[in-house]
């Protein structure tokens, strides 16, 4: 079994649990850059106790060579508290904003997971001016 076979994809417009990546399509060389991902942006993913998002990674694979990790992010808090589910005073959004750079184009993937639908996946291609 390959790990391809552990993740879903699908488009982000009607799906929300594809990661949704926003940043340039072409990126200054050498020089910092937004990047955020986010998951919900039209359908919106509930964020309680049961059911939400653990963690967004996010990775860049350049044109002609292996993938490197950008960033690991978890999201710990969905409303636990010893009174019960739901009861607790803090929530994290299943949101991430970071900067990076890079000298060469290539693809940038995203990867979710929901605690109760499992893997999901999507990429985008940057160019570097
Ligand atoms: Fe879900």
């Amino acid at each position: 079994m390959s790990v391809d076979e552990l993740f879903q994809t699908a488009d982000w417009k009607t799906e929300k649990h594809v990661p949704v990546i926003e940043c340039p399509d072409t990126v200054p060389n050498g020089d910092f850059f937004d990047l955020k991902v986010s998951l919900g942006r039209e359908v919106a993913h509930p964020n309680t106790t049961e059911h939400h998002i653990r963690w967004v990674r996010i990775y860049f694979k350049p044109a002609d060579g292996t993938a490197y990790e950008v960033g690991n992010f978890e999201f710990t808090a969905h409303g636990e508290s010893a009174k019960g589910p739901n009861t607790g005073p803090v929530y994290t959004h299943h949101e991430v904003i970071c900067s990076l750079k890079t000298n060469v184009p290539g693809r940038i993937v995203a990867m979710a997971f929901c605690n109760i639908h499992g893997l999901w996946e999507s990429a985008k291609e940057i160019q570097v001016s």
